[in-house]
């Protein structure tokens, strides 16, 4: 009841601020702000006071002033202070008050956390420039900032970050400027991915030969994993972390508020390791660190030495990291080795397991006995839930969100990092120029939409959802630019979504949101950070009013103009929705001040004889690839070749498809034609049959059909169809598709439904 009296009273005051577009661009959003007139300067003579349990707080504005502009605030009593950070219970934990007046900043917070959080509040209502170093000598040497009150709490306890530095290493430099990047945005926790099959890259002392050998691969592959011919670079690649690299990161994160999750990956994903050690396989072979991406065969064989090397393992890692949490994998680890190996085999018999699964989840058990004799907690990927969920396990559902519901129903905590939202691996934007990703699409608004809390949760289980984290998997993330490029700025919605709460009002959010992060960027330019800006983009959408067709154009922020040509026509200044008659061509710019800003748009729009018609499906596509709703099928608009997740696709997890499209009235049809997406690696398989059907009456039997059994072992991602009918006539169309079924062992994603994904029907 008060928190919702609170977001009331919130969304008056955030609105204001919108409206008068004051300049700040607070991002998270505080959950409350009231401006006032005037403001106060921070200069060499403020005085500043904190208590000692603030000192982390009070040490890294000095620390930022001292960097940014060569001073620092000199430390008085409370009395005689300027600033000062005052102990108050009331505040909730991590939350804090802020008030700037013209003659004082107090900041009121119960816990360490909450003043760090208030000093990054403030840090953002100084100028951008104080993030570059200077000589103390340079810059200016007083800023103002706005008088006003803030009162501002997290909506998530858990607010995290993850990098795999095993696909590709990146050095501690380049990870505390990361966990610093985190703190500027309220996040508390770094999910450290360590180890993997192309590397393990923590140095362990007593086996040496995991680093020495388990951290360097002969080569590594070039272009995408499903490329074929595959091709490799042939040079050496590697690199990793000694304890004292580690000490030092832990230390840095503690004064970022950041705590690290250090993630040593069992019984999968274990290739680095067993190369180092072969008698942990179940083999015993001598394999090489993987050079390729995806799943690999060789997981830790459950032998009583393999247990002993992992608890000798986690003890030294647990002796580096503070945290309570260790992440121990758990995912994608194929069962081949263990059915093929007798002892696997006989333990399963002995130990009363019902089979592989149950021994995955003997595995996970004993090791989380053990870390829990440690006094910590083990966190693991969604399969963990797989044979029966360790009793006190954290869940990190990401192959979607069911892992989580299922956890948080047997009330186990859960971190919320779906594919779907929260996988910064993906693309980001459908322009052709973006670098090579994963595959997928996941851009800045699909993250602000996210809601950590699947609704199918009853209030008494929704308390396990902890909170959010994105992911950054590097599998084709070469270098520290193109890390930076990925996260950001979709870590800033995904920081919103954690702090602020998933948006209410997403139609008056998001542009705030918006347009706050174009005022952000000139903060991430000063900080050197690589971002991607997408911020001058066009969105494009088809319109439909009485058997009409109308295209729509956007562009996200503020005071700027679209102008776009048709059809070759000489550009025309958009001002609103315009008619589409027949097949168009578009193109289109965003214009501030006469400058042409961004990337080009264009648009191909067929227009068929089903865009005026109505269309139904059996079933609704599933939520997190359903941007376009069903309407996305009959737009005149064809989904991108690359990215199954923009808004033409659509996504099924395992249904049957049934597809009616009224024409209206009786129609001759000459073709009918569509497109399925097939990417195994990520369990989008076209189907292996499709039926097409044209009817008179829809009770009746269908006037025309044609079964299609088009599928091949496809390479390619796109599988198009066309059938062409003679002589047809008919009012409806239906497409009765099968999904392709179970994914066979061997593949990822074996013993899942596979995923249908159908773009655009085309009939002509
Ligand atoms: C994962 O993405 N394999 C957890
Ligand atoms: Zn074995």
């Amino acid at each position: 009841m008060i928190r919702s009296l609170l977001f009331f009273v919130i969304f008056i005051f955030w609105g204001e601020i919108f409206s008068q577009n004051n300049g700040i661009t607070l991002i998270p959003r505080p959950q409350s702000i009231e401006l006032k007139d005037g403001t106060f300067k921070i200069d060499k003579r403020t005085m500043v006071y904190f208590e000692p349990e603030f000192e982390i707080a009070g040490e890294f504005l000095n620390d930022f002033l001292q960097n940014g502009a060569g001073f620092q605030l000199k430390k008085t009593s409370e009395k005689e202070a300027d600033l000062i950070f005052k102990k108050d219970v009331s505040q909730p934990s991590e939350g804090y008050f802020l008030d700037i007046s013209d003659s004082k900043i107090t900041i009121k917070a119960s816990d360490a956390s909450g003043a760090f959080y208030a000093v990054q509040t403030l840090r953002q209502l100084l100028p951008p420039e104080l993030e570059v170093p200077l000589a103390p000598q340079g810059g200016n040497t007083s800023f103002s900032v706005s008088q006003l009150t803030i009162t501002d709490f997290p909506k998530f306890q858990y607010r995290g970050m993850h990098l795999d530095v095993s696909r590709h290493f990146f050095d501690k430099e380049f990870v505390k400027k990361y966990i610093a990047n985190l703190a500027l945005l309220k996040m508390n926790t770094f999910h450290w991915h360590l180890t993997d099959d192309q590397g393990w890259r923590i140095e362990i002392k007593k086996y040496p030969k995991l680093t020495s050998k388990g951290a360097f691969r002969e080569e590594t592959r070039i272009g995408h994993y499903e490329d074929k011919p595959e091709r490799y670079d042939g040079k050496r690649y590697g690199g990793f972390y000694t304890q004292e690299d580690i000490k030092e990161v832990v230390a840095f994160a503690a004064t970022q508020n950041v705590t690290i999750i250090p993630e040593i990956e069992m019984p999968g994903h274990a290739t680095a390791a067993i190369s180092a050690y072969p008698e942990l396989g179940c083999t015993g072979k001598q394999i090489p660190v993987a050079t390729t991406w995806g799943v690999f065969d060789d997981i830790f064989c459950p032998k009583e030495e393999t247990f002993a090397f992992l608890e000798n393992v986690l003890a030294e890692v647990m002796a580096l990291f503070p945290g309570e949490y260790i992440h121990i994998g758990g995912d994608e680890a194929p069962k081949l080795r263990w059915k093929n190996c007798a002892h696997c085999r006989q333990l399963i018999k002995d130990k009363n397991l019902k089979d592989e699964n149950g021994l995955q989840s003997y595995f996970i058990h004993r090791i989380e006995q053990f870390v829990n004799s440690k006094g910590k907690k083990i966190i693991g990927w969604d399969e963990i839930l797989e044979g029966g969920l360790a009793p006190n396990a954290t869940v990190m559902s990401w192959r979607g969100v069911q892992g989580g519901i299922d956890a948080a129903t047997q009330g186990n905590d859960v971190i919320m990092t779906p594919v779907s939202h929260c996988y910064f691996d993906y693309y980001q934007s459908e322009n052709t120029d973006e670098p090579l990703a994963i595959g997928g699409f996941l851009p800045l608004k699909k993250v602000y939409s996210f809601n950590p809390i699947p609704h199918e949760l009853k209030v008494g289980e929704s308390q396990y959802i902890l909170g959010p984290q994105a992911n950054l998997w590097t599998e084709y993330i070469p270098t520290e630019k193109q890390a930076e490029y990925m996260v950001f700025p979709r870590i800033l919605a995904l920081s919103e979504v954690a702090w602020t709460g998933p948006s209410q009002n997403f139609e008056t959010d998001y542009p705030d949101f918006f347009s706050r992060v174009e005022g952000f960027m000139k903060r991430l330019d000063a900080l050197n950070i690589n971002y991607a800006n997408y911020l001058y983009e066009i969105d494009g959408k088809i319109l439909k009013e009485n058997d009409r067709v109308f295209y729509e154009l956007s562009t996200p922020t503020k005071g700027k103009e679209i102008r776009y040509a048709l059809n070759g026509a000489s550009p025309t200044v958009y001002t609103k929705p315009f008619l589409i008659e027949k097949d168009s061509k578009l193109t289109a710019h965003v214009f501030k001040d006469g400058e042409k800003l961004g990337r080009d748009f264009s648009e191909e729009i067929k227009y068929h004889k089903a865009i005026t018609g109505q269309i139904s499906i059996n079933v609704q596509p599933n939520p997190a690839y359903a941007a376009g709703g069903k309407e996305a099928l009959i737009n005149g608009i064809q989904g991108s070749d690359k990215r199954y997740g923009d808004k033409e696709w659509l996504g099924f997890w395992g249904d049957d498809l049934e597809i009616t499209i009224d024409l209206g009235e009786e129609t001759e049809v000459h073709s009918i034609q569509t497109r399925f997406f097939n990417s195994p690696g990520v369990w989008i398989y076209a189907p292996k049959v499709i039926n097409i059907q044209i009817l008179k009456e829809l009770k009746e039997d269908a006037l025309f059909q044609a079964t299609n059994q088009f599928y091949r072992t496809q390479t390619k991602n796109i599988v198009p169809i066309e059938q062409k009918f003679e002589g047809a006539r008919g009012r409806y169309i239906k497409l009765i598709i099968k999904n392709y079924g179970m994914i066979p062992d061997g593949l990822q994603g074996a013993g899942h439904k596979a995923w249908t994904f159908i773009d655009e029907i085309i009939v002509e």
